[in-house]
């Protein structure tokens, strides 16, 4: 019998053609915060990453480096998974597309679209960028002065390809998109590209999808489904998009996972870049709706990391690594950047001079000086610790204790529409107030005063306290460092005698002062 509400959140398998950059940071970090932040409400959850390994972009990629796509894609796996590792996020499953679980039931699924009458062969005559892995038609694309098509958003050189397919009817379910996504307008967690998705696809009417290639063949072949063409591969995204059911084990002999984070599951999750929206928002439900089977229950859209070249990306040159940043701020410092700085809905321009601000004032200076402050006088006037005296609270500190009640409010509400940034702006305000309320409490002239001085120091602890719980989101391990000086078990209910006779030790500087 379940007993908890269940949570599956993914990030998107990357192309593990690509350098490694800050982008794959981004949206990692992302979902790992939504996940910890729903595990801390008592949500059973599952949590999945992993790699996109067709096609005919990755082929390419191998073909250049001499090496087969196998090989190429094996070496390459290795470096996200260092990549997760050294960034310290905690996964349930890393999916890999060249997974024969995966392939069979990428199969079982082709199979079943033909049976249900959604498969014909024909013929495509179109353009395609390789670099996107996308079908675009003419009036989609954009002709330049040279004569040549190039992708409207990403910019890449589009081909102009003629072969045989097979076909996915889009048309079948055309009526039941429009009507889904009039429905359900908070599908996607961004109104515009739900506007965008809208105007631009479902309302102009949506060509049949070609759902097989012939020219390359690191794929996987229909040859193994009832169709017996070994000339033909499935379209990598119909392939990718089925991972977030493999990863699940839909259809394996144990499928328990599927069964509760997907038939039965409560909430189903997908975080991604808005550049795959149509992907995600139109064909995946689709397929899904052609196999009756459930739909994520919702997506989450962001914006993206810009620099004055554009988008980053590979093609531009203007990618950010990642794993120098992380070696030289920290892991749990760079998701909080990540995490707390950039609104989803909205694109975000990078610069490592802002990340140092950013830690310097947030974890150093506000959040990182007023818990030395405080351990320090809790220390010098009670060694052995302060109490909850009810008796002597007074107006200001009564204050204290409705903030604390507003900013669980306030951040619960903004993490409800998954706005980490806005949710975070909160606390990290609140701890700004606690260290407003030792500048007017002014503590350190109370030492004559023990009574007065208790009733301070014990307020600021639960403060700190509450700020630490929501910091343990996004900072878990510096965090069970703070709740281990404060004296208190990680992520303890709150309380207000919590820290009656507790010693507090402070052993270290956590979050010391980044020179620039
Ligand atoms: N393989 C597909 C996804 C298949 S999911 C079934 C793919 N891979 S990708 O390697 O190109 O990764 C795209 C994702 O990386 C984006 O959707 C986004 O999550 C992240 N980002 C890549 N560049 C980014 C920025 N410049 N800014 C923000 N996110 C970025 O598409």
């Amino acid at each position: 019998m379940k007993t908890k509400k269940t949570f599956y959140i993914t990030t998107p398998i990357y192309y593990p053609s690509g350098n490694l950059h800050i982008g794959h940071v981004l949206t990692t970090t992302l979902a790992w915060v939504y996940r910890n932040y729903k595990k801390m409400l008592g949500y059973d959850t599952f949590f999945s990453v992993g790699i996109d390994e067709h096609g005919q972009k990755i082929q390419k990629k191998a073909l250049s480096l001499n090496l087969e796509p196998k090989k190429y894609v094996d070496n390459e796996a290795q470096k996200f998974i260092d990549l997760w590792n050294l960034l310290q996020i905690d996964y349930d499953y890393f999916s890999r597309t060249t997974n024969e679980e995966h392939e069979r039931i990428v199969n079982l699924v082709f199979n079943k679209m033909l049976e249900k009458g959604y498969i014909y062969k024909g013929y495509y005559e179109g353009l395609y960028s390789v670099d996107d892995e996308e079908f675009l038609t003419i009036s989609q694309a954009l002709k330049k002065d040279d004569g040549n098509f190039y992708h409207p958003i990403s910019g890449h050189l589009l081909k102009e390809i003629k072969e045989e397919s097979y076909f996915f009817k889009m048309s079948k379910l055309e009526k039941w998109i429009k009507e889904f996504f009039l429905s359900n307008p908070n599908f996607l967690s961004n109104k515009s590209t739900t506007k965008e998705l809208l105007n631009n696809f479902i309302n102009k009417g949506l060509e049949d999808l070609s759902i097989t290639r012939v020219s390359f063949d690191w794929g996987i072949k229909i040859s193994k489904t009832n169709i017996k063409e070994p000339q033909h591969v499935i379209y990598v995204w119909l392939d990718a998009l089925f991972s977030y059911l493999s990863t699940l084990n839909y259809s394996e002999e144990d499928d328990s996972l599927y069964e509760k984070y997907w038939a039965n599951g409560d909430e189903r999750i997908h975080v991604l870049g808005k550049e795959i929206a149509r992907f995600h928002a139109i064909y995946w439900p689709i397929f899904l709706k052609s196999l009756d089977l459930n739909l994520p229950t919702k997506e989450i859209i962001h914006s993206w990391i810009i620099t004055p070249e554009g988008k980053m990306s590979k093609s531009k040159g203007n990618v950010i690594e990642p794993i120098p940043l992380i070696k030289k701020y920290g892991a749990e410092e760079i998701k909080y950047f990540f995490a707390t700085q950039i609104n989803i809905d909205n694109d975000f321009s990078y610069s490592e001079e802002m990340l140092i601000n950013v830690l310097n004032a947030d974890l150093s200076n506000n959040f990182g000086n007023l818990l030395n402050r405080v351990a320090k006088m809790v220390n010098q006037s009670f060694p052995n610790g302060t109490k909850f005296d009810q008796e002597n609270i007074l107006e200001i500190d009564k204050k204290i204790f409705e903030k604390i009640e507003t900013l669980k409010k306030n951040f619960d509400f903004e993490m409800s529409n998954y706005y980490i940034d806005k949710a975070f702006k909160y606390v990290v305000e609140f701890s700004s107030n606690l260290n407003e309320y030792i500048d007017k409490t002014e503590p350190w002239k109370l030492k004559n005063d023990l009574t007065r001085l208790n009733v301070v120091l014990n307020t600021l602890l639960l403060g700190i306290y509450q700020i630490a719980s929501y910091f343990s989101i996004i900072l878990p391990s510096k965090m069970s460092k703070v709740f281990a000086f404060l004296n208190v078990k990680n992520n303890q209910k709150f309380s207000f005698d919590m820290f009656d006779n507790k010693k507090i030790v402070v052993t270290e500087i956590l979050f010391p002062r980044i020179a620039k």
